[in-house]
């Protein structure tokens, strides 16, 4: 393995050179700057990260745990945050929760001995997350949440208008002449499937639309959730004319659930997601979706980490990210 001491030998600089041009902290001259970085990749030269890490107290990871890579809308958010940490000289590591807070708390305590210099989070379900991130705090780190906040997260955060972004769908079934609504939200313990019941009934409440508590059922944020929900709705009297899903994963297990139950979507049952998955161009019928960028979150969340470790004290930042609706044909005009 070579070290620094070869690096100036074949770069006849002095150590002292080679660590400035590897620190990036003192202005060298091109050619020198030049001749070193040739004889860092002649020789293969990796700095080893957690020693760099305990000498300038962080290294230049960026440590992001999500709820599961492989539901489809992380992807995007996790790409979105790495880009912009990697413009700005940072590597992200990736961990998965799958959404157990105990799982969640062995990334967060493991990732801390590799001294990261920012932690960009989306919780897991019950997530302990305010206390840990204390943790780091206290220790010069950033955590910025996304997505969904834990309660009493006081942090930085970047999460999309969850609220508006129902309250939208629900207007367009609304205008479509339904008055029969049903949602199936995802775990009430999240504030962003929290804040899209709050939009689905702010609109239903501002249109003067009953809703009993058995039009809305909450399920897991995903496909079996969906299906088993939407069979229980499809049971009540009156059958719901339409359903807001808490996400487009939820819908994919409506789309299911309302075939198999020998009814037909838009026709019988009006359909709307959330998150605008790329699958939803070419479900049967293409699904209307409320849009929310899941690139943008991440994106959005490690520029606020670069300038935290840059130095920026200021309070803590909260953005919200502006939602749309993405009509396409899953939702019609109410049966008569
Ligand atoms: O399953 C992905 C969903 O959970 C999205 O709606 C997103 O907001 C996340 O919290």
């Amino acid at each position: 393995m070579s070290n620094m001491k070869q690096i100036a030998k074949m770069a006849r600089v002095s150590l002292g050179t080679v660590s400035h041009v590897l620190n990036n902290s003192a202005t060298v001259r091109e050619p020198v700057r030049n001749r070193v970085l040739e004889a860092v990749q002649a020789l293969g030269y990796r700095p080893n990260q957690v020693a760099r890490g305990l000498r300038r107290v962080k290294t230049s990871m960026i440590g992001m745990i999500i709820p599961d890579i492989t539901n489809p809308f992380f992807p995007a958010v996790v790409r979105g945050a790495e880009d912009v940490s990697f413009s700005n000289g940072y590597r992200l590591i990736l961990c998965n929760s799958d959404n157990h807070h105990s799982k969640e708390l062995v990334h967060l305590n493991e990732l801390r001995s590799f001294l990261p210099a920012g932690l960009i989070v989306i919780p897991s379900n019950f997530s302990d997350l305010t206390a840990q991130a204390e943790v780091y705090r206290r220790a010069g780190t950033g955590v910025v949440c996304i997505d969904r906040l834990p309660t009493n997260w006081s942090g930085d955060s970047v999460t999309a208008d969850n609220e508006e972004g129902a309250y939208k769908a629900t207007r367009h079934l609304l205008r479509l002449g339904h008055s029969t609504l049903a949602t199936i939200t995802g775990p009430l313990h999240l504030t962003n499937a929290n804040d899209r019941l709050g939009g689905f009934k702010r609109a239903l409440r501002e249109a003067k639309v009953k809703l009993a508590p058995e039009y809305v059922q909450e399920a897991t944020f995903d496909k079996a959730g969906g299906y088993s929900k939407t069979l229980t709705l499809l049971r009540l009297i009156p059958r719901p004319t339409a359903i807001f899903a808490g996400n487009d994963m939820i819908a994919l297990g409506c789309l299911l659930a309302i075939r198999e139950a020998g009814l037909r979507c838009p026709e019988d049952v009006s359909l709307i997601g959330f998150d605008d998955l790329d699958f939803g161009e070419t479900t049967n019928p293409a699904l209307s979706s409320v849009s929310q960028s899941g690139y943008q979150l991440g994106a959005t969340a490690a520029n606020i980490l670069v300038e935290r470790i840059k130095g920026n004290s200021d309070p803590p930042k909260h953005v919200v990210l502006e939602t749309s609706l993405t009509i396409r044909s899953s939702a019609a005009r109410a049966p008569n």
